[in-house]
Parts: C-alpha cells; structure tokens; sequence
C-alpha cells in the first residue's frame, strides 16, 4: 500500500513495495521507499544530533534526498547512486539549491564514493545513510571508506539490513540467494565496537543499524579484527 505524506510543503508517496513495481517521482509528489519506522528513526536522529553536513548512497527516485533536505535543513547533502540517468524531479528540486550535490553512475564501494565524500565534506560528515545494494561485501567496503570521515558524535546508518530473515528471502528461488547476510557486518561491526573506541554506540532495529561514532580512529585492518577473535572463526551465514 502507498501512503501519501506532506512535509515542509513537498508531498512525498510511501512506496515501500518489491522494486519492480514501485512508482516513480513526478513534480508533484517524491517516491520514497521508507515506512513510518524509518521515518520516526531520523525524527530522533534530528532530536539528538541535528545533522548538517549528510550524505546519501542510494537516491532511488530522489525522495529520501528531499525528505532529508526537508527535515534537516543540511548545509552540504549529497547524493550517490549506481543509476547512470540522472531522477529529473530531483535535478529539478535541486536547480536552486546549491548546498545539494549529486553523482550518478558511480557504484558504492568504488573510489569515485570516497572521492565524492572528500570534495564535500573536507572537514567531516555528520550523518551518512547507506539505503544502496543491501550487499554484504558493497555495504562493508563503503562502510571501511566513509566511516572515518564522519566527525565524533555522527551518525551512521545501513537501512534494511535484516532482508536475509524474511520470510520471502527463506526461498532458494530469489535471485540474491548466494548473497551473504548483511548480519555478518553486524557480527563484525560489534567485534569492532567491542574492540576499539571508535564505535561509541549501535542500536539496532529491525529497519536500520545505527552506528555513532566514537573518538579514535578505524584500525588499519579496518573491520578485519581476526587479532580480536582469540583465533577463533566467525561463521559465516
Ligand atoms: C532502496 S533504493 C533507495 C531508496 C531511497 N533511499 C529512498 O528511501 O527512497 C536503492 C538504490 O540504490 C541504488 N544502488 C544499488 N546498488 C548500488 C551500488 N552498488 N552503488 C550505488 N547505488 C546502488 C539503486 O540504483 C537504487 O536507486
């Protein structure tokens, strides 16, 4: 079912059906594929750390960009996606707004994410949503880039992280069935706030994991801790 909302004057349609039949953003209204759990989640992100400086990988029809530009007023938002066409309604909302910046054709865990993030934001982000492949290996790449450069106090989220435990992924028949669970970075990412200060908090729901970052810096291994697995293994699922 679609839920139509409005925020800051801009209508947004809650579209969180499978891909292929998903809608499309026009002028009047931005597709975004969040339900109200994701919704509520940035309200209290805003609540506790208002951030400013975002970055977005995984734009889709663009809604999620302007619902944040909507909801955090940014100073710097910028935007990623693997899509080479560019959204039209989103350049179109952006064509006045010098503070928004988006890349097109660039995937997640390629150089051209970091190099996007540098240009941006040389001084650090505040707040970095990954809502792009839902891969293990992508999500986990781009985590090791972007990390660093969010500042002491920001936040970090991976959206849909649980895919591999509904009931609709428990069928050999899906296309992503070899795929690694996205759990296997939360296993890693607990061993690393176990490990090191860098992580100084991570809530986990259903929809998202949340990260914030602690003082100190990812070690040089990045989330390969096998020095803090008392040579033991983790098991991969
Ligand atoms: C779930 S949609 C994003 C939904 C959007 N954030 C929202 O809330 O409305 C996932 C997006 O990630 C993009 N994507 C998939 N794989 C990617 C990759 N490797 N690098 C960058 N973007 C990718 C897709 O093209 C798609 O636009």
């Amino acid at each position: 079912m679609v839920k139509i909302i409005e925020l800051d004057g801009v209508k947004f349609s809650l579209d969180v059906r499978p891909g292929n039949v998903r809608g499309k953003s026009d002028k009047d209204s931005f597709v975004l594929v969040k339900h109200h759990a994701f919704l509520d989640f940035y309200d209290k992100v805003k609540e506790r750390s208002n951030p400013k400086d975002i970055m977005e990988i995984g734009m889709f029809e663009g809604g999620s960009m302007v619902y944040f530009d909507k909801l955090f007023k940014p100073t710097k938002l910028v935007g990623l996606d693997l899509r080479a066409a560019p959204i039209e309604p989103l350049e179109d909302y952006c064509e006045d707004k010098d503070h928004i910046k988006t890349y097109y054709g660039r995937s997640q865990d390629k150089e051209g994410t970091l190099q996007a993030a540098r240009e941006n934001f040389p001084t650090g982000i505040d707040l970095v949503v990954d809502d792009a492949s839902h891969l293990y290996a992508q999500t986990r790449a781009t985590f090791e880039m972007l990390f660093p450069l969010v500042r002491t106090g920001g936040t970090y989220i991976i959206e849909d992280w649980a895919w591999s435990h509904t009931p609709n992924n428990q069928n050999k028949r899906v296309p992503w069935w070899k795929q690694k669970a996205m759990t296997n970075l939360i296993f890693e990412l607990t061993v690393l706030a176990g490990s090191y200060p860098v992580i100084a908090n991570m809530e986990i729901t259903r929809e998202l994991v949340s990260i914030t970052k602690g003082p100190g810096t990812l070690p040089a291994t990045g989330l390969d801790l096998s020095d803090r697995l008392r040579k033991k293994k983790m098991k991969a699922i």
